[in-house]
């Protein structure tokens, strides 16, 4: 018997060579299929045959909290948990929003985005008590808006030390990483990653809007979590694609409830070995073409679970209250701009409001993220009232700027803008018209030209990876988090977001002065004036059913 003497492959190396082999480059982009034929796209909508169906009622439309009240909880009556309040959570996170439709093509649109409307991200809600929902583990299916029951749970009435059990919520969210893979290649497991981001900030908004609290169970480990999905059951997922488990969510509708025992009561109320199991999972792409077995190498690679690290809190003024539109109609109306008015100038203020909200304060959406904020934007203004065009930075936690200054080009000015909010870290980096370079990094997308400012999200990158490969998820997440907020806010302030998943890595940290992977760039995105392409037909989120809006 002979023995290798290869060192067994570190994690954290695994992972930073996934990083540096797929980034896109001028000269090659990240390996991906050479053609591309959108009739073979895998099913966008997972089910399960085979387990009891739940529908759920449309009510989302009639919920009057106002958008600026999701900022200030204390605002907002929270609702009772019950069937049409986790109704309204899931149509306002993770629901349709809107079909689509130009010429013969037809295509749904969802309150969370995803890189190509592609949408990895699976969801499944755990409920204890809640009046109507047997307590159980639910597959939501987005597509007509119900719930597959896929195990029931014992009634939770026998556990002890805790009186009468008041009712209780969780979300799981998973991944399906071949939906992705199948059009973007290796680059792929990235977008799901900030997909989930994103579908952790549009849970947040729409608890919030509920008058709910929400936070994420970091002390349950990837083997727990996966069984708690039911995502091990091997015969359910037989001959189907996997899902890889990401991150659980515990959802409180009392703001005074105590969350830390989240952890200890998920596993007393939900022991999936006890539980009656149903449903078989769909077949998504009966004809692949292509593997990318890096991307089972990173996720592999990157499963794990935080170590607990202290949040070190920095305090800012509360954010002011602005506009008066309702949370439901700004979230449901939520859509990616795919052109921008290059002649539109934003207000100052909108401008600054809307990077004020991505400072992490102890409100929604950024309660949800306990931990220290590490992904930090630079930004390419190009058509901000009172502001120079030119590149700026944005350090989210008075620690890194210092680290930052050094990493950057030491030709940069740093300076702090009279006209800003005293408390907002926007940093002047170089006065220059930048509208050319930042089409050029992002792949060659007018959008981050044409719109009134585009931003690169600078990740704390090689130390947390290599401490922690599973904080390379965690980072795009903060990032997709980032993103939603920026779309969200754009909405409410008459603009339009976009989304970028692709651009060029390294022209990005050149053209910044980054020599090493101290910082990566994670995601970018654009906001502006949106011009809409008027051949597009929209169509309600849910037709058949009479309780649509
Ligand atoms: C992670 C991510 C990356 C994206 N990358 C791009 C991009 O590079 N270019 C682009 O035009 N849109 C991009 N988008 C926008 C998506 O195409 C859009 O979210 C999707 O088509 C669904 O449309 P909607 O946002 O209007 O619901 C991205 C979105 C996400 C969430």
């Amino acid at each position: 018997m002979t023995h290798s003497t290869e060192p067994a492959a570190d994690p954290g190396e695994i992972t930073r060579a996934y990083h540096t082999r797929t980034k896109h480059r001028l000269e090659r982009y990240a390996a991906s299929p050479e053609t591309l034929d959108w009739d073979m796209q895998p099913n966008p909508f997972r089910e399960f045959e085979g387990c009891v169906h739940i529908t759920l009622p449309l009510a989302a439309a009639q919920l009057d909290t106002s958008f600026r009240h999701v900022y200030a909880t204390d605002r907002v009556r929270p609702a009772a948990l019950s069937m049409a309040s986790v109704s309204i959570l899931m149509e306002l996170s993770l629901g349709l929003s809107a079909w689509k439709q130009y010429g013969p093509d037809r295509w749904a649109l969802r309150c969370n985005p995803s890189s190509g409307n592609l949408h990895p991200t699976e969801a499944y809600v755990l409920s204890s008590r809640v009046p109507s929902l047997e307590d159980g583990l639910y597959h939501y299916l987005s597509r007509d808006h119900k719930l597959e029951q896929r195990c029931r749970h014992a009634g939770t009435s026998d556990i002890v030390g805790h009186g009468t059990p008041s009712a209780r919520l969780w979300i799981g969210l998973s991944s399906i990483h071949w939906r992705e893979a199948w059009k973007y290649g290796e680059r792929a497991f990235r977008y799901c990653q900030l997909d989930i981001g994103h579908a952790l900030g549009a849970l947040r908004y729409a608890a919030a809007a509920l008058g709910w609290t929400a936070r994420i169970v970091d002390q349950i480990g990837c083997a727990e979590l996966t069984a708690l999905m039911g995502l091990d059951r091997a015969e359910d997922f037989s001959g189907v694609e996997a899902e890889e488990p990401d991150l659980l969510l515990a959802i409180d509708p009392d703001p005074l409830i105590n969350h830390s025992d989240s952890e200890s009561y998920v596993h007393r109320v939900f022991e999936p070995t006890a539980g009656q199991w149903a449903g078989r999972a769909n077949l998504l792409d009966p004809h692949k073409l292509y593997r990318w077995p890096v991307i089972d190498q990173v996720s592999r690679a990157t499963r794990g679970g935080p170590a607990r690290e202290q949040l070190d809190p920095v305090s800012y003024p509360p954010l002011p209250q602005i506009g008066e539109a309702r949370a439901a109609s700004i979230i449901l109306n939520r859509r990616s701009a795919q052109h921008f008015d290059n002649k539109f100038t934003m207000g100052a203020d909108s401008f600054f409001h809307m990077l004020d909200c991505l400072l992490n304060r102890p409100i929604a959406p950024w309660d949800v993220w306990t931990y220290t904020p590490r992904i930090h934007p630079i930004f390419f203004i190009h058509r901000v009232e009172g502001l120079e065009a030119g590149l700026y930075a944005l350090p989210r936690h008075p620690a890194v700027a210092r680290v930052l200054r050094d990493a950057l080009r030491p030709d940069f000015v740093w300076q702090t803008l009279e006209n800003a909010p005293a408390h907002l870290p926007l940093i002047k980096l170089m006065p220059v018209d930048c509208r050319s370079i930042a089409r050029t990094v992002s792949c060659h997308q007018a959008i981050a030209r044409d719109s009134c400012f585009s931003l690169g999200m600078l990740a704390e990158f090689e130390d947390i990876v290599k401490s922690n490969p599973w904080r390379y998820r965690q980072l795009h997440w903060e990032a997709g988090l980032l993103g939603h907020v920026l779309y969200l806010e754009a909405e409410a302030a008459g603009l339009r977001g976009t989304g970028i998943g692709c651009y060029f890595d390294d022209v990005l940290h050149d053209l910044f002065g980054m020599k090493s992977e101290r910082f990566q760039s994670l995601y970018h995105f654009t906001v502006g004036y949106p011009l809409t392409d008027e051949r597009i037909t929209t169509l309600p989120a849910y037709p058949s059913r009479s309780d649509h809006h």
